[in-house]
């Protein structure tokens, strides 16, 4: 089947060709980069996997905010991206306005699904699956009291569901049992409708789905950060980067084991070391 790709307008200037840099601990942010690959294909993906960092859930606030803003500071030099993703819950619930405070990009977060999933329920019982660090956040408890008051809210703060979506993305062997232990607290609630508030979840939400013992919903919010970052861009005008580079993702660590598919895929063309 052959595709004719027809590019979108969504504001004044283009979006062909455009750049974008994502940040997060690893490899959360393919399920944000996916999200915008598919339905813009030409921008240029750009991404910093904190491999090093690796994870953040457990990292303090003032931790997250100085090296969500050397990575950004350090990316932005190295690829020139017009935009900044910060594609990690956990980050973006401290960091997101010290990072807009120094960078002259636009920067945009990831907020979990928690208004959408209080339209949505039917039971009025609704999940928060999250790192540790995000469910502890005020910002979180904020959100549910603006948009969900009348719902049940179950929280569950997982410390291994990011390493376990990693292992998917390497074609390391998957441990379901220790997947679906972090569903139980839903269970046992009526709860129908899950907001995925880690960038690393949606990377195995159909594993999530279907070992949950009953059918739960769960919400990505992978496609609004790509409209959200498609609107920013298209208000300014682009840059004019003769030197235009590869889609690329970045890592701070020892790299990861990703098939070339498999990183395509995702829309980058390489991996490389961040120095
Ligand atoms: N992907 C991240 C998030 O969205 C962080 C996972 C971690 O490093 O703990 O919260």
């Amino acid at each position: 089947m052959k595709v004719i790709k027809v590019e979108r307008k969504v504001g004044r200037y283009p979006l062909n060709n455009r750049s974008v840099l994502l940040i997060d601990s690893g490899l959360g942010l393919l399920s944000v980069a996916k999200a915008i690959h598919m339905v813009y294909p030409d921008i240029r993906l750009f991404a910093i996997a904190d491999q090093k960092g690796f994870p953040w859930g457990p990292r303090s606030a003032d931790d997250l905010i100085s090296r969500c803003i050397y990575l950004a500071k350090k990316g932005l030099k190295e690829t020139k991206a017009e935009a900044v993703v910060l594609a990690c819950n956990t980050a973006s619930t401290v960091a997101i306005n010290p990072l807009r405070d120094v960078l002259s990009v636009p920067v945009v977060g990831v907020i979990p699904a928690i208004k959408p999933a209080a339209h949505m329920t039917k039971t009025g019982c609704i999940g928060l699956l999250a790192t540790e660090g995000t469910i502890k956040r005020t910002y979180i408890d904020r959100l549910i009291e603006e948009f969900a008051a009348d719902c049940c809210v179950i929280k569950v703060g997982s410390s291994n569901l990011a390493t376990l979506a990693e292992d998917k993305i390497q074609g390391r062997d998957l441990d379901y049992e220790a997947i679906a232990k972090n569903l139980r607290p839903f269970e046992d609630e009526k709860v129908d409708i899950v907001a995925l508030g880690c960038t690393h979840y949606p990377l195995i939400s159909g594993e999530l789905e279907a070992l949950a013992e009953r059918e739960i919903q769960f919400l990505d919010t992978g496609p609004a950060v790509a409209r959200q970052l498609a609107r920013k861009l298209a208000e300014i005008e682009p840059e004019i980067d003769e030197n235009k580079k590869e889609s690329c993702l970045y890592y701070t660590g020892k790299g990861y084991d990703i098939q070339p598919d498999i990183l395509h895929s995702f829309g980058f063309k390489k991996t490389s070391f961040l120095n």
